[in-house]
């Protein structure tokens, strides 16, 4: 049957694709994916969203569960609709349900894992030393000290001092997260430097099979390099302030609407770092350029591992040029995606990196308070080695 056959009198919907039920100790559920909404569902619910796998009016579907008034189907009904858990005939498919066709090879597994990670609610700061100290008290044994307890008879097996005189070397031991910047904008030198290291085409290949592939400073599975860089510049030297998209092989910064930068503190709840950063860089994977490759939902895994590199490389070569980089995966995504145009399901913002220029006189400002500054102690073979240095 298709849409537009039935007279609209009376509601014709059809489950959504997207739909899975699961039981907790609540009692049962039901879950659209694509939205993340999640709604209580007992059997009466169940039946009626098992037996609408088609378009089906609400009449018809009224037959199909007998013990079920029809007063309370047409309820039932608009309650699931409403929760996008049945699709109506008569409303237009929301733009991020059309773009989840494009998960149907990863499955509903990985979308509806993608939906459960993107809504989060964050302790504020004020609260979260009681909360660690809290959680502390869980802590298994194991979990914060050195792998060797675990494992107390293991042979070991000694190894030669480890190389690390180079500059590679020593930005990656100065590597650190800051979270207090100065007021100074970045030079806008250090700052395109920073943009084309972390996320610029360096050549182009041109494989047996396909091609042309980006080539990257960080890698990506299967080349398919899912993530672009939307930057919002705050204090950049001569960038008047607003929302970017970074084109990578072109190296340049092209601007998104009129305004200025946002309000950062509203894309980072509860976040010191990036609303006091200079610069903002989000990563937003489009995942049809993985999708169309792997038809696995492992593939969800590989774009997720894909920005904790690109994300490292941003960072080191942040510190290389003597910046002050902070990241961050806790953002409010619905704020993010919206003041970027995305609709979280085809584009994704999946991670935040922040960079400033280093507060005066402090070789490191982990924290928003410059009075907090935690001690840093060497291991056994750095402090052999008298190489640890403060960032
Ligand atoms: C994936 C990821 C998420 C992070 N999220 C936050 C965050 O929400 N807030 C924050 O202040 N720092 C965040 N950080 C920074 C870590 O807190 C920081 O890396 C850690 O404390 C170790 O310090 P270091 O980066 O100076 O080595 C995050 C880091 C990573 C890799």
């Amino acid at each position: 049957m298709t849409r537009a056959a039935r007279p609209a009198r009376e509601l014709v919907v059809r489950r959504s694709r997207w739909v899975l039920s699961y039981w907790d100790d609540d009692g049962g559920h039901l879950c659209e994916a694509v939205t993340g909404r999640d709604i209580p569902a007992d059997a009466d619910d169940l039946a009626l969203v098992a037996a609408a796998g088609d378009w089906i009016d609400e009449r018809d579907l009224s037959m199909r569960v007998p013990g079920v008034s029809w007063r309370e189907v047409r309820a039932r009904v608009r309650a699931l609709a409403r929760a996008g858990v049945l699709e109506r005939a008569d409303v237009p498919a929301p733009r991020a349900a059309r773009h989840a066709d494009a998960w149907r090879h990863w499955g509903l597994p990985a979308l509806w894992f993608h939906a459960a990670a993107r809504g989060a609610s964050w302790a504020a700061p004020a609260d979260i030393p009681d909360l660690v100290r809290t959680r502390a008290a869980d802590v298994p044994p194991t979990a914060l000290a050195s792998p060797l307890p675990a494992w107390p008879r293991g042979r070991v097996v000694t190894l030669p001092e480890p190389a690390g005189g180079d500059e590679v070397f020593a930005t990656l031991r100065a590597r650190r997260t800051w979270r207090r910047f100065a007021g100074r904008p970045v030079p806008r030198g250090d700052f395109a430097t920073l943009l084309h290291a972390s996320f610029g085409v360096q050549a182009w290949m041109q494989g047996r099979i396909g091609g042309p592939y980006a080539m990257k400073t960080s890698p990506s599975g299967g080349a398919c390099h899912p993530l672009d860089a939307y930057v919002v510049v705050q204090r950049v030297a001569g960038i008047r302030p607003g929302v970017f998209a970074y084109d990578p092989d072109r190296h340049r910064l092209i601007r998104l609407g009129r305004g200025g930068a946002p309000d950062l503190r509203r894309w980072f709840p509860g976040q010191a770092a990036h609303p006091a950063a200079a610069a903002v860089c989000v990563l937003v994977a489009r995942f049809a350029r993985v999708q169309w490759k792997y038809h696995t939902a492992r593939a969800y895994r590989v774009v997720m591992l894909d920005a904790g590199h690109v994300g490292q490389t941003f960072c080191l070569v942040a510190t290389r040029l003597g910046l002050a980089p902070c990241c961050t995966g806790a953002f409010d995504d619905r704020v993010v995606e919206q003041a970027l145009g995305i609709d979280g399901i085809e584009r994704a913002a999946v991670y935040a990196m922040g960079v400033g220029v280093r507060p005066a006189a402090t070789s490191w400002a982990p924290f928003a308070d410059p009075a907090d500054l935690p001690r840093l102690t060497a291991p056994p073979i750095t402090a052999r080695r008298r190489t640890c240095r403060k960032p």
